[in-house]
């Protein structure tokens, strides 16, 4: 090998992607997906984060699919407005009703949550009894039973509930009291019959819940959070689109929403067990 060739391999090892330097964007319609970031920081702490929090217009879960698919390209257009480049659409009912549209506008990898649950909760079934909860959205648009069909690929038996109060208990703070346990047990009296030996948590607000949900299941019921396998689908889409973040410092990461700030900032922080220094209120209508 001649020096010509060194030089050029030597300068090829250092080129950095300009655009790795860039935030990861992710929405949800509150505060529920700030379960999926907290994944993401834990397994890419180099990486910066732009989250968008859709307070102000929760619960998604209830609304029809025009209007969720209408808030995500507007929370989509926010987000790429802050440079993203990439987006991860923490919420079920938006992948489930919007997955398409928002891939189609955004220029940028998509990821949404509900193929990491189900091939999680595959990979942990072995009575082949799958339990799924969610909102009334993600329930009704059937995605959960059609992604845990074909990753089995054997036949499974799938029962399904939507537990729509679980939302707004998430985002009033309740997550192990009296009355969540009293609504769980009526929500989820049907999953007991029917004997699911793994309960896929299809809604990101729903793992604050988990205790609660699994003093009600007992304990031998695998909870499926979706959160560490969406995180590690983030690592792969990135490192395979060469926009993995190369710098060695933690990342930097900032917080909008667009209800109250200080709400978000107070509830935020106590849902990520770290203290969010700020957060910014964003009209998302202009959108
Ligand atoms: N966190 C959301 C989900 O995963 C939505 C909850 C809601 O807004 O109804 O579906």
């Amino acid at each position: 090998m001649n020096n010509f060739n060194l030089a050029e391999i030597s300068e090829q090892e250092s080129y950095t992607n300009p655009m790795s330097e860039k935030a990861i964007g992710i929405f949800d319609s509150g505060l529920g997906g700030l379960t999926v970031l907290k994944e993401i920081v834990k397994l890419l702490p180099h990486e910066n984060t732009v989250y968008f929090g859709d307070s102000g217009r929760t619960p998604y879960g209830s609304k029809s699919g025009d209007t969720v698919r209408r808030y995500s390209q507007q929370n989509t257009r926010f987000l790429l407005e802050q440079g993203v480049k990439m987006i991860v659409i923490a919420c079920n009912t938006a992948s489930a009703q919007a997955y398409n549209e928002v891939k189609a506008m955004a220029g940028v990898p998509v990821i949404e949550v509900i193929s990491p649950g189900a091939q999680a909760a595959i990979a942990a079934t072995s009575s082949q009894r799958v339990g799924v909860i969610g909102t009334r959205g993600t329930v009704q648009s059937g995605v959960y039973a059609q992604a845990l069909t074909r990753v089995s690929g054997r036949p499974l038996r799938i029962s399904q509930q939507a537990c729509p109060l679980f939302v707004g208990l998430a985002e009033e703070g309740w997550w192990n009291n009296d009355i969540v346990r009293s609504v769980a047990s009526i929500y989820l009296e049907p999953l007991i019959k029917d004997n699911v030996d793994t309960l896929v948590l299809g809604c990101t607000h729903y793992p604050l819940l988990t205790q609660a949900i699994s003093s009600v299941m007992g304990p031998e019921v695998k909870l499926i959070n979706a959160g560490r396998s969406v995180a590690e689908q983030v690592r792969q889409q990135l490192q395979r689109a060469d926009l993995l973040n190369q710098q060695t410092t933690e990342g930097w990461h900032q917080f909008f929403t667009s209800d109250s700030a200080s709400h978000f900032q107070q509830l935020g922080s106590t849902f990520l067990e770290q203290r969010i220094k700020a957060a910014g209120h964003v009209e998302i209508e202009n959108y």
